[in-house]
């Protein structure tokens, strides 16, 4: 293989300019050419590919978002889009291709793998929602993020007497409000994979008024059943104890330097993809299983999300009192 592209696609995440980087790097290391597909599969199909070199990825490994940008597209969702696709990448004598993204992202990838092109797919997701792999890049700086705004908010919080009602990111997943509400030592967690009655919202925040603390906070995903407003006009019209505030995190949780985690995991699964490449292991993401690199069948991990594993649930009751 001599001649392959990369390309980043849906949400952006801190670590898609190491994967970049390494992906360049390496496949330069071993004899390729590489080409960059700007705005993913919207680029694919206009035909954007520009040639990398090591020189175009200097001085981008700690950056957050993405040098390639990121688009997502309805088109390449049709049968025609991906043949489309396919068209451009052979009009570039392109014979492999690196997609770097969520499962979205992934469901294209696997378009084209039955289309007989070979692609490898990287893992990257703030929200971890991604199955196959223990870990998506963007998961651990989103999470630092994460916990320094809480520990400014605990600070504001406990001077006032307040409970902080604070809602982060994560449609399907509740990976980023779970293990920010442990680490950032949260009261309460609203999560997608758990129901929680307002009811037993109010009764936690009045049972933590009553036990004496001086601040309380809620950690609550953007897709859990009960939304962040719905919570705070319930809890206006039942006095739990502390005056109520929110804050929305959005979109500062996708921004950011790669943490050296994500650095580290976003170089390692950027030079395994150009090595499956190389060695013609096609129709695959790279997942992280503990500390390896494992090839994942790509059809594996695009049927559905990965959800949060529920005994953290149980571990942040404990922890809370
Ligand atoms: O998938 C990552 C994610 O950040 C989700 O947590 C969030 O709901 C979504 O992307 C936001 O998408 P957009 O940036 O297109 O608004």
């Amino acid at each position: 293989m001599k001649r392959i592209a990369v390309m980043t696609s849906g949400g952006d995440a801190p670590g898609m300019n190491p994967a970049i980087r390494a992906v360049v790097r390496s496949a330069i290391a071993y004899g390729m050419e590489v080409y960059g597909i700007r705005q993913a599969y919207s680029g694919l199909l206009a035909g954007d590919f520009e040639r990398l070199t090591n020189r175009e990825v200097s001085g981008i490994l700690q950056r957050g978002g993405t040098i390639l940008q990121t688009a997502r597209n309805d088109e390449f969702r049709t049968p025609q889009g991906q043949r489309r696709g396919l068209r451009r990448l052979n009009e570039h004598g392109i014979e492999g291709l690196i997609v770097i993204g969520g499962d979205g992202s992934l469901r294209g990838a696997l378009a084209l793998h039955k289309l007989g092109f070979p692609v490898v797919g990287i893992p990257a997701s703030i929200d971890n929602d991604i199955l196959g792999t223990d870990m998506s890049i963007g998961v651990d700086s989103a999470l630092n993020t994460i916990l320094e705004a809480l520990d400014r908010l605990r600070d504001t919080a406990s001077s006032h007497e307040r409970a902080f009602l604070i809602e982060v990111m994560g449609r399907n997943c509740g990976y980023l409000a779970m293990i920010g509400a442990i680490l950032g030592g949260a009261e309460i967690t609203m999560i997608p994979e758990r129901d929680m009655e307002l009811s037993e919202v109010a009764a936690r925040l009045e049972d933590a008024y009553l036990r004496g603390k001086n601040h309380a906070i809620a950690v609550i995903a953007e897709g859990s059943k009960h939304k962040i407003n719905e919570v705070a006009e319930y809890l206006e019209g039942h006095n739990v104890g502390f005056e109520v505030r929110i804050t929305i995190l959005g979109h500062i949780q996708r921004g950011g330097g790669p943490s050296a985690s994500d650095r580290l995991l976003a170089t390692r699964m950027g030079v395994k993809a150009v090595e499956y490449l190389r060695d013609n292991v096609g129709g695959v993401m790279v997942g992280l299983n503990g500390q390896t690199l494992v090839p994942v069948p790509i059809e594996e991990v695009t049927e559905r999300t990965r959800s949060v594993d529920l005994a953290y649930y149980d571990l942040a009751d404990i922890l809370s009192r």
